[in-house]
């Protein structure tokens, strides 16, 4: 086969550049090399802000329950076979950064449904550190690095969760067992908001997702992952990739738990913040599928980096919730494609839905999909067959109401509770872990910030509080 530049002219010689004279200066006319120069200068897109270091594979969801009375969305239908992509990650490292930190894990799902893609943008945790948008930009800036030290900054990091009792379910998560999986395959992941399945006959519930590892917990504690990143950085990319080289794909058991108007309610909790789960003594768990990973991508660039993930891609069947992070996440994924990887960043081929897609943006920075069939209907309403909207797709109406107002969801809410649950589950080791955890990540953070951070875990539970200070105290003994 022969190498070509980009416009297609076979190169006769891909190892000396064009000189005048054997120990002359290079040419001007050497298009081959300014070609690779120039294109080695744009090999790089900007990171994600958040969410920069990721690992990626393909599969399919098999649906093997029947949630039909619910929605009428295909790619849950009963027998129901998706093609799918799948992208975990750190949060707050760079692209750089060692697969095995402490950190929560996105769990991010494309669904190439044959009623155009369905993303679920999930964690591997239930919960989330905050509940209202608001407050995204000021959390991510404490998880990355200070503007003077160029450093993380744990002083930020408690600063911001002690002023935030809402962190305290996700932070409870972040430092327990769970905080450090082995690899990919050993986490489950969580859709987290409340999103709404819908029928045919336009009846509405709410509902949330989780994935359930078949792979099994496991963690690695705070010295073995040390040593691990000792050794290797890229921990996760190794093992997601080997095992799916080596034929044994990881499985996922897709679960749901549903919630009726009714029931939303009347639940003591607001059923739409993400810092809380729904009990599953009240909304028990409803298998629906399996999720399964059975092949790695060829070009990673193309295929992981170039993945764009967005909650405002649903498909019918399928809805949001007034979850207020949801409402600004619509928003924030697709701006942030259009900044990452340009304007048409859903026609790239992993982006791609399976559906024919007919719309009538126009142009912009590389176009390079087709006119619609019929290149005079480029407007709508028009005489020419250009694409229509069809009602049999509109979502069943939601009823809104109350005043418009900067609602504080602060007043009023138990963000005890539901940690306090979880800490109660945890055996003594887990619980030694939890605080020694915590302890570590805590040094050199100033003592009144320390403090105040403590009375919220003794607010949790007093062993909680008093297990941390203790762990605080072994690091460095009080006078
Ligand atoms: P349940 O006893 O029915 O469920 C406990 C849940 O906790 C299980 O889903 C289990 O996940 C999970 N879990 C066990 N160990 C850990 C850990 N170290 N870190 C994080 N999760 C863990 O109780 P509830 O539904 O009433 O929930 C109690 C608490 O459990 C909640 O406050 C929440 O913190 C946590 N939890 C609840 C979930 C939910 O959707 N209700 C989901 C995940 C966590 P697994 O089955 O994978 O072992
Ligand atoms: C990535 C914004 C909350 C999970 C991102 C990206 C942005 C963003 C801008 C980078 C997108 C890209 O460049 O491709 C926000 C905002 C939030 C929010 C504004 C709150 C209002 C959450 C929550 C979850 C989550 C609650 C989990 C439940 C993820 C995941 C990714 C991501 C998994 C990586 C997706 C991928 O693999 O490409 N987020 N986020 N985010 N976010 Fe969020």
């Amino acid at each position: 086969m022969p190498l070509t530049t980009t416009a297609g002219a076979t190169v006769g010689d891909n190892q000396a550049s064009l000189t005048a004279g054997e120990r002359g200066p290079i040419l001007i006319q050497d298009w081959q090399l300014i070609e690779k120069l120039a294109h080695q200068n744009r090999e790089r897109i900007p990171e994600r802000i958040v969410h920069a270091k990721g690992w990626g594979a393909h599969g399919v969801l098999r649906i093997t329950g029947d949630i039909s009375h619910l929605t009428c969305a295909r790619v849950l239908q009963p027998g129901a076979r998706t093609r799918m992509i799948a992208r975990f990650s750190t949060v707050a490292g760079e692209m750089g950064a060692a697969d095995h930190e402490r950190d929560v894990r996105g769990f991010a799902l494309k669904f190439y449904t044959e009623e155009g893609n369905w993303d679920l943008v999930g964690n591997n945790t239930p919960v989330f550190f905050v509940r209202d948008p608001l407050k995204f930009p000021d959390f991510i800036h404490t998880q990355k690095r200070h503007p003077r030290t160029n450093l993380r900054s744990p002083t930020a990091m408690w600063d911001f969760w002690s002023l935030s009792p809402e962190s305290l379910h996700q932070v409870t998560i972040l430092f327990s067992d769970r905080g450090l999986p082995v690899s990919p395959m050993h986490m489950n992941g969580y859709g987290g908001h409340a999103y709404s399945l819908w029928n045919d006959k336009g009846e509405r519930v709410w509902v949330k997702f989780h994935f359930k590892t078949r792979q099994g917990h496991r963690h690695y504690t705070n010295a073995q992952a040390q040593e691990v990143v000792g050794r290797t950085r890229e921990g996760y990319q190794e093992a997601l990739f080997g095992s799916i080289e080596a034929g044994i794909f990881p499985q996922w058991i897709m679960q749901v738990q549903i919630m009726t108007h009714e029931q939303a309610a009347a639940v003591p909790f607001n059923p739409f913040d993400i810092t809380k789960v729904w009990p599953h003594a009240g909304f028990p768990l409803i298998e629906v599928g399996v999720l399964e990973l059975n092949r790695n991508p060829r070009n990673y660039f193309a295929e992981v980096e170039q993945l764009a993930f967005s909650p405002s891609n649903v498909v019918r069947g399928i809805g949001h919730s007034p979850d207020r992070m949801l409402q600004g996440r619509i928003f924030a994924y697709a701006d942030a494609h259009r900044y990452r990887l340009g304007t048409h960043y859903e026609a790239l081929p992993v982006n791609r839905p399976l559906c024919p897609v007919h719309h009538y943006h126009k142009d912009g920075a590389m176009r390079f999909f087709d006119n619609l069939s019929n290149p005079d209907a480029y407007y709508e309403p028009n005489s020419f067959s250009g694409p229509k909207e069809d009602g049999s797709f509109i979502e069943p109406p939601l009823d809104l109401h109350g005043p418009a107002f900067r609602f504080d969801l602060r007043e009023g809410n138990d963000d005890f509770s539901q940690p306090r649950a979880l800490f109660t589950l945890f055996d003594c080791g887990q619980k030694a872990r939890l605080f020694a955890n915590i302890a570590a990540a805590m040094t050199d953070v100033p003592a009144g910030i320390v403090e105040r951070q403590l009375g919220l875990f003794s607010q949790v539970h007093p062993d909680y509080g008093a297990g941390v200070c203790a762990a605080l105290d072994a690091i460095d003994p009080p006078f």
